[in-house]
């Protein structure tokens, strides 16, 4: 990537001076927009590293791996993961509160950051339940 720009020659010297990110191959744009495999390189290059020190800030044991299979179920890349908690948004009391916590605090807004979509809630990974 680096050496590509360079190989513009003139071109490249009138790039601001700013370090470039270790890996942008992907185009600004919302998830949605994106074709299939740019949205499984952002989440190789993207998800997978923006969200593992959240995980594990969390609970270290637990998610002393996080890949795919973190919020995918095997081999099925559909949202929300049938196998991940159905949640019931307006009663959460039967979940741990430092769970739901980390979850509205952390999580949901580390992805809404690296999906570039402010409107992503629970529903987006957790199967719903309820009202
Ligand atoms: C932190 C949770 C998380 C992890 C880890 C994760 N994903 Fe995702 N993935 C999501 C969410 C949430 C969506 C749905 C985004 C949307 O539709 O807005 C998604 C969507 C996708 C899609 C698009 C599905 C579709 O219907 O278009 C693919 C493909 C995908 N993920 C592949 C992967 C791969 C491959 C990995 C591992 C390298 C991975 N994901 C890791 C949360 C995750
Ligand atoms: C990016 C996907 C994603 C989003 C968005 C998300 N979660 Fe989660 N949530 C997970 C994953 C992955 C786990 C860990 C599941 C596991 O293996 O136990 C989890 C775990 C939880 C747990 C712990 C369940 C248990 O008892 O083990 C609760 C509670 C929870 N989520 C609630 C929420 C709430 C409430 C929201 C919205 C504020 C939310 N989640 C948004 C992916 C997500």
């Amino acid at each position: 990537m680096l050496v590509g720009l360079l190989a513009c020659g003139s071109k490249a010297e009138r790039l601001p001076v700013r370090p470039a990110p270790a890996i942008e191959v992907l185009p600004d744009v919302a998830f949605a927009d994106l074709d299939r495999d740019q949205r499984i390189e952002l989440m190789k290059t993207h998800v997978i590293p923006t969200l593992t020190p959240v995980f594990q800030r969390h609970d270290p044991t637990k998610f002393s791996v996080v890949d795919c299979k973190t919020c995918h179920a095997e081999r099925n890349w559909q949202m929300p993961n049938a196998e991940l908690p159905q949640l019931d948004v307006s009663d959460l009391g039967e979940f741990d509160a430092r769970d739901v916590e980390w979850m509205k605090n952390e999580i949901v807004p580390a992805m809404r950051k690296v999906l570039r979509d402010p409107e992503l809630r629970c529903g987006r990974c957790h199967p719903l339940r309820g009202s």
